[in-house]
């Protein structure tokens, strides 16, 4: 499939104002990619598509990921909203025929992060974060620490998240945590701790 095929698929798929945070997300994830020096267009492909089963019914999800092979541990079996990264991965992977890994994972841990993430995982976990439609409180910091270095923002925004999902007395997937640490032991190493 070429580009465009891919956002009329995600514009089917979604209603305009995530078609739009899709391309937005694309588009952050290429100027990432230029940057750091990750390859352009699976960076654009796998933010195109990171969010393409975020909109379907969740039986539907349900249906993808056992289709798929996917067997959900404990906290993704009880937490719904850790379901569109992995059916949306096995929907890139399954039906739309992609087969880099690099891509898959890219989608799969966009929201969680996980330990031992690569450069394209990086880019689209922040990419998310500073689309140009983003305007939370700290978004400006967000995308100048992005160009700096993607461990730092990645810090900033599992901060967040981490706390954030704390404070409102929901479940942190393990992976999310995983990530946290690693990134903390990435940014001691290079002294910026
Ligand atoms: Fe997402
Ligand atoms: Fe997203």
């Amino acid at each position: 499939m070429i580009k465009s095929e891919y956002l009329s698929l995600i514009q089917e798929r979604m209603g305009q104002r995530r078609y739009i945070h899709s391309i937005n997300v694309a588009e952050s994830a290429v100027e990432l990619a230029r940057h750091y020096g990750a390859d352009e267009e699976k960076a654009e492909i796998a933010g195109i598509l990171h969010d393409c089963c975020k909109e379907i019914p969740r039986e539907e999800m349900l249906q993808i990921m056992t289709q798929g092979g996917i067997i959900l541990d404990a906290v993704e079996k009880g937490t719904s909203k850790l379901w569109h990264p992995i059916a949306g991965s096995v929907y890139s992977r399954d039906i739309l025929g992609i087969d880099d890994a690099d891509i898959l994972n890219a989608i799969r841990y966009h929201t969680t992060g996980r330990t031992g993430m690569s450069l394209l995982e990086k880019i689209i976990f922040v990419a998310d974060f500073i689309s140009a439609e983003r305007d939370y409180d700290g978004v400006d910091i967000m995308r100048k620490k992005a160009f700096e270095c993607l461990e730092d923002a990645m810090l900033f925004g599992l901060q967040f998240t981490i706390t954030d999902l704390a404070k409102r007395k929901m479940t942190i997937h393990s992976n999310a945590l995983d990530c946290y640490n690693d990134v903390i032991m990435c940014l001691e190493k290079k002294g910026l701790l």
